[in-house]
């Protein structure tokens, strides 16, 4: 029994039941994903900073024109005046997924992560104009992640494709899920599929840093089925969270799951947004490098590698360019962390760290901050040790098929290239 065995059904179409989860920022490439959907499973974008990563693809200016519209307000803590450009914001968004969805070729689908905590000092606003943009770009799917989402369906509820468009939520409990579908009954607008995420993702997780430990997906998983069954809602379930082999997945497909979504092996593709020498890093991660901590600004945990050149900062904040994490009111707690470490450093050290939180606009801008799932520490087993003592990267394509035929746990290494 393989994962190739089930097939994912979703809005009367069949897919493969692998969903490549969003990584931001742009670790989930436009490649990534088109990989996924040419195979007949689903890949994400993820739209952190996306004009950020229009800059980096297209060699736009919108992050330097930014900067430079609020020069003037660099030294000053209060970034209540900085905001984004809503009509370049949904330029840039249309263009990204323009660029994606242009290139698809196969019979799967391509969806948008879309966190509802990069707040980008108007929350609502910004929400609704990535949305949009999305949709009008064509989007196949969109994944609410990063927040309850409980307002994120109103934002929308008066396009076109509002009916249309396929709408997931990522939740890490029933409970979230039993809010968010309090509202989306009211709007007659249930989600088409549920990513229920565990304790052993990459990313932010939905647990309290004491709680993490004590959680199992596998639990989870089976209580929003229960659930599901108990109101009579007939909703796709899609685990994820630590589900490392094709056997991992065909576990959760047994149980009544209708996918899985996996990330972290995919880290280290040749199509993922990470620079190679990160790759590295990822692939040799011991279980000891791996640590939940609250250095993300957004309050909510986040799983990385305690190597992370983001928990080493004391950069100046970057809300002028970037800015994707302030409140409403302009406020990031790196912000403060950062004037309180700067006071009471000593002179004599030219460096400091600023402890607490770190700058995630910069740390994820720049690869900076490792995050991965608990499982990193096994991505050596997925490939080979080349002869100058660095690691062959994969294909995603080797990785999707290895997840798509693995029995009894096994993994299928990619074949040795003569070079890369
Ligand atoms: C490097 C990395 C970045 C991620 N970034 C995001 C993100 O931007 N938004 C999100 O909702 N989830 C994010 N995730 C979570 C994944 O989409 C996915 O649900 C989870 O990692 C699956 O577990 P696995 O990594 O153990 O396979 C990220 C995961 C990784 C490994």
């Amino acid at each position: 029994m393989n994962v190739n065995n089930f097939r994912f059904t979703l809005g009367g179409k069949e897919f493969v039941p692998i969903v490549i989860g969003g990584m931001g920022v742009n670790i989930s490439t436009s490649e990534l994903a088109l990989s996924a959907e040419r195979l007949g499973g689903i890949g994400h974008i993820s739209d952190a900073e996306v004009m950020q990563v229009c800059d980096q693809i297209f060699g736009t200016t919108y992050t330097s024109d930014k900067r430079q519209r609020y020069a003037s307000n660099f030294n000053n803590p209060d970034k209540s005046s900085v905001q984004f450009d809503l009509e370049q914001l949904a330029e840039a968004q249309k263009r990204f997924v323009d660029y994606t969805m242009s290139r698809k070729t196969g019979n799967g689908a391509i969806f948008m992560n879309c966190m509802e905590k990069l707040t980008m000092n108007n929350s609502a606003a910004t929400l609704k104009v990535r949305l949009e943009a999305a949709l009008n770009a064509g989007i196949d799917g969109i994944t609410l992640a990063a927040g309850l989402n409980l307002r994120t369906l109103d934002l929308i509820s008066d396009h076109e494709r509002f009916r249309d468009v396929k709408l997931g939520i990522i939740i890490s409990s029933v409970r979230a899920l039993s809010i968010f579908l309090k509202r989306a009954i009211r709007l007659e607008r249930l989600p088409d599929y549920i990513v229920v995420e565990g304790p052993l993702a990459g990313g932010h997780l939905g647990f309290s840093l004491d709680d993490w430990q004590s959680q199992s997906l596998q639990t989870i998983v089976a209580e929003t089925i229960a659930f599901l069954k108990k109101e009579n809602l007939d909703i796709p379930v899609i685990p994820a969270g630590g589900i490392f082999t094709g056997t991992d997945a065909v576990e959760y497909l047994q149980m009544g799951a209708s996918a899985v979504q996996v990330a972290t092996r995919f880290t280290i593709a040749q199509e993922s947004g990470l620079p190679d020498k990160v790759k590295q890093h990822y692939i040799n991660a011991q279980p000891e490098d791996v640590e939940v901590n609250t250095a993300s600004t957004t309050g909510y945990p986040m799983r990385m590698l305690k190597q992370s050149p983001t928990l080493q900062y004391g950069i100046k904040p970057n809300c002028e360019g970037l800015g994707y994490l302030l409140d409403n009111s302009g406020k990031c707690p790196y912000i403060d962390d950062y004037y309180q470490a700067l006071e009471s450093r000593d002179p004599a050290e030219g460096r400091f760290v600023v402890k607490n939180h770190t700058c995630l606009c910069t740390g994820m801008a720049r690869y900076d901050c490792w995050t991965c799932g608990q499982t990193v520490s096994r991505l050596k087993e997925t490939t080979n040790r080349l002869p100058d003592g660095t690691w062959q990267l994969p294909t995603a394509e080797e990785i999707f098929n290895d997840y798509l035929l693995s029995e009894n746990h096994s993994i299928s290494k990619p074949a040795i290239e003569k070079e890369q």
